[in-house]
């Protein structure tokens, strides 16, 4: 079994800054710090160190070679990545002390795809095989159509959100995960498990995981709900805590462990992410996770977010 992830990769421009820039207003920034990153790639690099087989199908433009380069050093397989005319995705990202964020995506070359693309990637898949999408390249939609002509099974994170997101048929989803903002964009409703209990009507087959941020995350596993408290740490960057996550439950669930061994699993990778600056560089190894503390400690948690 393997798993395709059909993805952005972003080169992420990260100004450290001591509030967010308001409208009209110009504030010095305190540290500039360039990282690879975009949800494809984050997701990518997290699920090959929780030890998945990951190939990367995604596009860049010239200057994107040191992303293939991270990539590649993480293990993932990335004889699918093609270069295009046309800059690199990339990402304007301001970060507070207390490690919040704020992001401008540009989507350069990660905006390329065409119908050529989604042929090519679902002839790659074998049945049983994971196809892993976000909401960061083009053609989403499109995706979602051939995926109904295919055995694989389909994992969907809709981050960034946007309207297209809510007229795909999620029915076809096996694994979808949102956070609480995109649960309730999705759903219109505000509470977790109403949120979940539409999102099953949406999805009725698939295993359905909402990130909580600062509360863990909460998962609905048929009829179960399940839920993982969050593992405290001291927040530096959340950047990339969201895509930890993904990865690491994506890797443990196509590997047959348990929703509840998953999702502690993907908390505490996401937890030792944002004690970390930046995306792809803050996404622990599998040795990191297993060593970190087993239980959650109950005060000014810090969880997954977006
Ligand atoms: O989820 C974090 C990612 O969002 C960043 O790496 C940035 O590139 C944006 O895509």
């Amino acid at each position: 079994m393997k798993i395709i992830n059909f993805g952005s990769l972003n080169l992420d421009h990260v100004y450290r800054v001591e509030r967010f820039v308001s409208p009209g207003e110009t504030v010095p920034c305190l540290e500039y710090t360039r990282f690879c990153g975009g949800k494809g790639l984050n997701q990518s690099i997290a699920l090959a160190r929780a030890g998945a087989t990951v190939f990367h199908y995604g596009k860049i433009g010239r200057d994107g070679a040191v992303l293939v380069r991270a990539l590649r050093e993480a293990t993932v397989d990335t004889r699918h990545i093609s270069e295009v005319d046309g800059p690199t995705g990339h990402a304007v990202i301001q970060v507070t002390d207390d490690g919040e964020n704020s992001i401008i995506i540009e989507g350069g070359a990660n905006q390329k795809m065409d119908s050529g693309d989604t042929a090519t990637v679902f002839g790659l898949l074998s049945d049983g095989d994971w196809l892993l999408v976000q909401n960061e390249i083009n053609g989403v939609a499109d995706i979602f159509d051939a995926a109904h002509q295919s055995r694989c099974r389909l994992a969907f994170n809709p981050a960034p959100m946007t309207a297209a997101i809510a007229e795909l048929p999620l029915a076809r989803v096996d694994l979808l995960i949102v956070n609480e903002t995109e649960g309730q964009i999705l759903t219109g409703e505000t509470q977790t498990e109403t949120i979940l209990a539409r999102l099953r009507s949406h999805c009725p087959r698939g295993c359905i995981v909402i990130t909580l941020g600062g509360d863990g995350a909460v998962c609905l596993d048929g009829d179960e709900i399940v839920r993982q408290p969050p593992f405290v740490v001291e927040a530096v960057d959340t950047t990339g805590a969201g895509d930890t996550f993904v990865g690491y439950f994506l890797a443990a669930f196509s590997g047959g462990t348990s929703v509840r061994e998953a999702l502690k699993l993907g908390c505490r990778a996401a937890s030792l992410c944002v004690t970390r600056p930046g995306a792809a560089d803050s996404i622990p190894m599998l040795s990191e996770v297993e060593a970190a503390p087993h239980h959650p400690r109950h005060q000014a948690p810090v969880g997954p977010g977006p």
